[in-house]
């Protein structure tokens, strides 16, 4: 059984084919979505998560200036009993990938993130962490109140064309990690999302199915 049919994801994956992303709204069954959604808030509760590094810069004033999410990382062993059902849709999502456009991904890594009131993520290309390998990138988010005005907007920059997302509850995007530069405007309240890479040959981080 799966999570998501197989035509939806044939579609999806034709139009990040052909435009380098995807945005998909009411993108899990909504089960699926509000279990995810409590996971994640009783992380917040819990104080689970931790200010966000970029690559090798550690001085968190300079982090901020660059970036002002906090993540939580997921860990398969850790985690997986409690959200099944997000890492049968990875492997779900990993074998469409590599069946309709022959990748060879084997692997994932994910966090979930907080932006405070008054964060944003400057203009980058996702980092790679030591490593060149994440090839898809992965962003779900979990804000149900969003409305105009609230700020957050995923910005994806591709040639001259500017492309600017809502980060609305159940909304999904998806894009070639490779190249594609990307931003998150400033957001006026807390922004939630899960954030993830899906891996060519994950060396020490991230897990080979199996
Ligand atoms: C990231 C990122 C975008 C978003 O975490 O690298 O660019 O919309 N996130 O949360
Ligand atoms: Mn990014």
């Amino acid at each position: 059984m799966s999570v998501i049919d197989d035509e939806s994801w044939i579609g999806w994956i034709d139009r990040m084919a052909q435009d380098d992303y995807v945005a998909i709204q009411q993108f899990l069954p909504n089960e699926t979505y509000l279990k995810l959604k409590r996971f994640l808030f009783d992380k917040i509760k819990a104080d689970e998560f931790e200010q966000a590094g970029i690559g090798t810069l550690f001085d968190n004033q300079i982090v901020k200036r660059i970036r002002g999410d906090e993540t939580y990382w997921l860990d398969r062993d850790r985690d997986k009993s409690e959200i099944s059902e997000f890492y049968l849709l990875v492997e779900e999502m990993i074998s469409h990938f590599n069946r309709l456009c022959f990748m060879s991904l084997s692997g994932f890594e994910f966090h979930f993130a907080h932006y405070p009131e008054g964060t944003f993520y400057k203009r980058h290309v996702d980092q790679f962490r030591g490593r060149s390998n994440r090839l898809v990138t992965f962003i779900l988010y979990f804000n149900d109140e969003w409305k105009k005005g609230d700020g957050g907007e995923l910005m994806i920059y591709r040639g001259d064309q500017e492309v600017c997302i809502e980060p609305t509850g159940n909304t999904c995007v998806l894009f070639r990690t490779e190249g594609l530069e990307h931003e998150v405007l400033l957001s006026h309240k807390s922004r939630f999302s899960l954030t993830g890479w899906l891996l060519y040959q994950p060396s020490n981080v991230g897990y080979i199915l199996g």
